[in-house]
């Protein structure tokens, strides 16, 4: 089997997901790492054994790379992917895949005209707790789904801002918490209810106010298109970054989510159905153990390519809908209906 030759674009806090699953993927070499960062990108090269360059647009006239990982602040992922798809290359990017649904539909049509494919990382799906729930909601185990609510709440503190230009700026993040930290929680509550008709979201900044221009915290009511409500409240303002609480309320019981442990609980029992495991030394564990898998998914589908299983732009765009929603209505302070 021929060895797929990968690079790397940003070599900040997630990359090393990026590197350790290449590392842990079949016949995957990593060719070359790209930075901004000279001092950074060399002395890691060096580690990795691969080669540094300073512009991704070099990188990419290197006829050996098969495979592009964007790992960059938000406001280069349209362009990266752009310049990516025209060179001919196949492209893994971190979430969210751009800033704005406007973004989306340049990329499709990149997409379209390009022979490469493209590929979104969203882990969480693959945790062994969101994979349970989604079969178990496919096959209606505790009957029609009423609710489902979602309650995230984390720490970003003032210096995690003030030490990263890029971060807490409309311009360079696309917002905060919400494109940020709490879309893996808005792409699984879209996943697991089967879409959103509508929603009313209001987004603040309190205690980062004199830090960002953007939201600390935001909370949502949705209409799922299955007729189920969804309810959202996420916030950066936490002391520690807490599991994820995740409840769904359906005819006959819940499926509850609780320190990463999903249990279903039904007719007076509690019982345990699946549990997240730890997550790599390297990772933090509230990114989840989902790379690994996710990027071997897409791999998978580079070679035997017919049907892709991994997350691509259409599934990525959902979440990004949901995102943009939220800050609309919030200016409105009306309800908004998603289109599909
Ligand atoms: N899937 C997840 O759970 C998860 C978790 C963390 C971060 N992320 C995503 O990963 C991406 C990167 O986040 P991070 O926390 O690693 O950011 P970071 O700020 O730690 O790292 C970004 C890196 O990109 C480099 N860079 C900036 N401009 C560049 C350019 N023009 N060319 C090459 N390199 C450039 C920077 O020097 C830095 O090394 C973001 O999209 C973020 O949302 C995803």
């Amino acid at each position: 089997m021929r060895t797929l030759k990968a690079a790397i674009i940003g070599c900040g806090a997630i990359h090393l997901c990026h590197l350790e699953a290449l590392r842990q993927t079949p016949d995957v070499e990593l060719r070359a790492i790209v930075d901004i960062d000279t001092d950074k990108g060399l002395a890691l090269a060096k580690t990795y054994a691969c080669d540094f360059y300073h512009d991704y647009r070099e990188m990419l006239r290197d006829v050996n790379v098969d495979v592009v990982h964007i790992c960059t602040p938000h406001y280069l992922h349209k362009p990266m992917i752009l310049a990516a798809l025209a060179a001919g290359k196949q492209v893994f990017c971190e979430k969210p895949v751009a800033m704005t649904m406007a973004d989306i539909a340049e990329i499709q049509a990149a997409e379209a005209a390009a022979t490469g494919m493209l590929g979104v990382c969203y882990q969480n799906r693959l945790n062994p707790t969101s994979l349970a729930l989604h079969q178990l909601l496919n096959e209606n185990a505790l009957g029609r789904v009423l609710s489902i609510s979602a309650f995230l709440t984390w720490s970003r503190s003032a210096p995690y801002y003030a030490n990263s230009a890029w971060r807490g700026r409309y311009a360079t993040e696309g917002g905060s918490l919400l494109i940020n930290q709490a879309i893996h929680t808005l792409d699984l509550m879209q996943w697991l209810g089967g879409g959103v008709t509508r929603l009313k979201g209001v987004v603040d900044c309190s205690r980062l106010a004199d830090t960002i221009d953007t939201e600390d915290t935001a909370m949502a009511t949705f209409d799922f298109n299955s007729g189920a409500r969804g309810l959202f409240f996420a916030s950066n303002n936490h002391t520690r970054d807490a599991p994820l609480q995740l409840e769904i309320h359906a005819e006959k019981g819940e499926f509850q989510l609780r320190d990463n442990i999903l249990w279903r609980v039904s007719e007076g029992k509690r019982a345990m159905i699946a549990n997240d495991a730890t997550p790599y030394s390297h990772s933090k564990s509230y990114w989840g153990m989902g790379h690994l898998q996710a990027i071997q998914q897409f791999y998978t589908s580079l070679r035997h390519g017919e049907i892709p299983t991994f997350i691509g732009l259409r599934e990525a765009a959902k979440s990004l809908q949901l995102v943009e929603a939220i800050y609309h209505s919030s200016q409105l302070r009306q309800w908004v209906t998603l289109t599909e």
